[in-house]
């Protein structure tokens, strides 16, 4: 697939994929605090959060294999830079969305509003935090 094509794409729908799951965050964690009831609404905009971050999942490991900095560059460890791209930022996001779907099965099972709350503000919450902390920024901005 074209690189170009698929690297804007990665890089565009980043802003989505974080808005959406701040957003999901924000909510969990004032549905959590405040007590409310966990509503369809609430489903909603965690789903939209889990759904967004897939789509980047899955657009990122196309990138990796068409990318000369993802795949390509395994054999460069020493550069900071080319380690950033081609293995920590990949990994450390792959172990972020499987935490973040964690987070998404969980509520489904959990009884309570407040637990529900509280597994999407834990797992969607250290997910973020784990993306942020990877995520290339001198390539992006
Ligand atoms: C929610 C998860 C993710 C977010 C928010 C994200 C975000 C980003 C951003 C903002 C960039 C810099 C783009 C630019 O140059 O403007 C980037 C680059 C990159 N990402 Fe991701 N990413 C995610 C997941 C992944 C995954 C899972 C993989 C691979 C398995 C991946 C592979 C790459 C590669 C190889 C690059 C460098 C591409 C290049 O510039 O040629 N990403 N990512």
């Amino acid at each position: 697939m074209d690189y170009n094509f698929i690297q804007k794409f990665h890089s565009g729908w980043a802003y989505l994929a974080l808005l959406l799951l701040v957003v999901a965050v924000v909510n969990s964690l004032i549905g959590m605090t405040s007590k409310k009831e966990f509503t369809a609404k609430d489903r909603k905009i965690a789903l939209f959060g889990l759904i967004a971050t897939h789509i980047q999942l899955v657009v990122g490991l196309i990138l990796y294999f068409v990318s000369p900095l993802g795949k390509a560059s395994l054999g460069n460890m020493k550069d900071a830079a080319l380690r950033l791209t081609s293995l920590e930022h990949p990994l450390i996001n792959i172990i972020a969305i499987v935490l973040i779907t964690v987070g998404w099965s969980r509520h489904k099972k959990l009884a309570t509003s407040e637990a529900k709350f509280k597994s999407i503000t834990v797992f969607y919450g250290l997910g973020l935090v784990l993306i942020l902390a990877r995520i290339p920024w001198k390539l992006w901005l």
